[in-house]
């Protein structure tokens, strides 16, 4: 911490599981698609024939071995890694406090696509940085008043160097940026002289295969990639990686070993093997067809439970984990946490604003939930929301 007057910034308790209570909270993929027994194979071999290497320290690179798996991933977006430009993480969420903790400077004030991933948030808070919305349009970010909102907050003495953003099915709202919007937001950034921070979990999960390129692909030299296995494998193996440009990697290598010493060698060993075994095609599909159908299952299930003429509004994403649900009387979501007690869950949506902000909105995760307890969990939700409409005029009155 650079100081030590306050608490770490907070993250919403997300995966909290068991009794009756249907999740709809924390982003989990859904591991029942794990091909277990063939996996467990694969971790026998390898910790008898390599498990002296791959359980001892290593150095802050990604494996060799592991390389053409990444390479793979990030080529189905249009992605560009360069071998020794890659930093391996401990899945995206240590990327993102080793980007504010080795890129960023206390004090400095980093741009922010909203509503936001809160683990984003925390971690440029954790390390002094101040996250400040940047401007927005229907269509997403907006690169003309983007060029002016640098300049005008330079212009108050601030100092931006950095812009965050999840491009691709946007974790809470599913949103995708357009190709067109891309290419805008990258020129806007170069001539405002911004880093983009491309964080980017969920771009394989599109519904119908397609995907939208990624911005590194585009502008390898001024955007920083943030990948992981998480959604696409399993987020226990604890692995992402960053694909930096070329000057800023070794700052990021260096705060990552900081950060762990190491990344964890038989992780990446696991993973390498995985894909050589069989790619990635199989279980990337098979995802991909679990969440259509469980995304397909939710909405439906809303429409009929909440109406389409109700005041509460959501748009049915092309891919990812989230349905994001806004309330259009202003309803405070927040003041629904006792909705655990109707046996359900949901992040409500203050958690994504970046000073508490979308109090009227949630978000629900569907990727895990499984298929026969979609619709009782939607109808435990219509319950606490049906409560929430009708409470939001007398609160907002108070
Ligand atoms: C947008 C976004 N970024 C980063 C992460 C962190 O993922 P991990 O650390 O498991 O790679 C998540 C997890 O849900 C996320 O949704």
């Amino acid at each position: 911490m650079w100081t030590d007057a306050g608490a770490p910034a907070g993250m919403p308790s997300l995966f909290e599981r068991g009794g009756d209570l249907i999740s709809f909270a924390g982003g989990l993929p859904d591991l029942d698609l794990l091909p277990l027994e063939e996996l467990s194979g694969q971790l026998a071999r390898l910790t008898r024939l390599g498990g002296r290497i791959a359980l001892q320290y290593s150095t802050p690179h990604v494996a060799r071995a592991l390389v053409p798996a990444i390479t793979d991933l990030m080529a189905r977006e249009g992605g560009r890694p360069v071998a020794e430009d890659l930093v391996p993480t401990a899945g995206s969420q240590m990327g993102l406090l080793a980007v504010a903790l080795g890129l960023g400077t206390p004090g400095e004030t980093v741009l922010c696509q909203t509503p936001a991933y809160p683990g984003a948030t925390a971690a440029f808070r954790t390390a002094g940085l101040l996250p400040y919305a940047a401007p927005e349009d229907p269509e997403g970010i907006d690169p003309v008043a983007l060029r002016a909102t640098a300049a005008r907050l330079r212009a108050e003495g601030r100092r931006v160097r950095m812009l965050y953003c999840n491009p691709t099915f946007q974790n809470p709202t599913g949103a995708t940026l357009s190709t067109e919007r891309r290419h805008h937001l990258l020129d806007a950034a170069r001539e405002a002289e911004l880093l983009v921070v491309e964080d980017d979990p969920y771009g394989l999960l599109g519904f119908d295969g397609r995907t939208t390129p990624a911005l590194q692909g585009l502008d390898p030299e001024n955007v920083l990639h943030l990948g992981t296995f998480s959604k696409v494998f399993a987020p226990g193996l604890r692995c992402g990686w960053i694909a930096a440009p070329a000057p800023l990697a070794g700052a990021l290598r260096r705060t990552t070993e900081v950060m762990a010493l190491s990344p964890s060698a038989f992780a990446q060993a696991a993973l390498a093997a995985f894909h050589a075994r069989g790619g990635w095609d199989t279980l990337i599909d098979a995802y991909r067809e679990r969440y259509r159908e469980r995304c397909g299952l939710m909405a439906d299930a809303l429409d009929a439970e909440l109406g389409t003429d109700g005041p509460w509004r959501w748009r049915r994403p092309d891919g990812g984990f989230y349905l994001w649900l806004r309330h259009t009387g202003g309803a405070d979501t927040a003041g629904l946490a006792p909705a655990a007690e109707q046996g359900v869950s949901f992040v409500p949506g203050a958690h994504f604003g970046l000073d508490g902000e979308c109090g009227d909105a949630l978000r629900l995760c569907f990727s895990h939930v499984p298929r026969g307890r979609i619709a009782e969990g939607v109808a435990r939700l219509a319950r606490v929301l049906r409560g929430a409409s009708a409470a939001g005029p007398e609160r907002r009155v108070a």
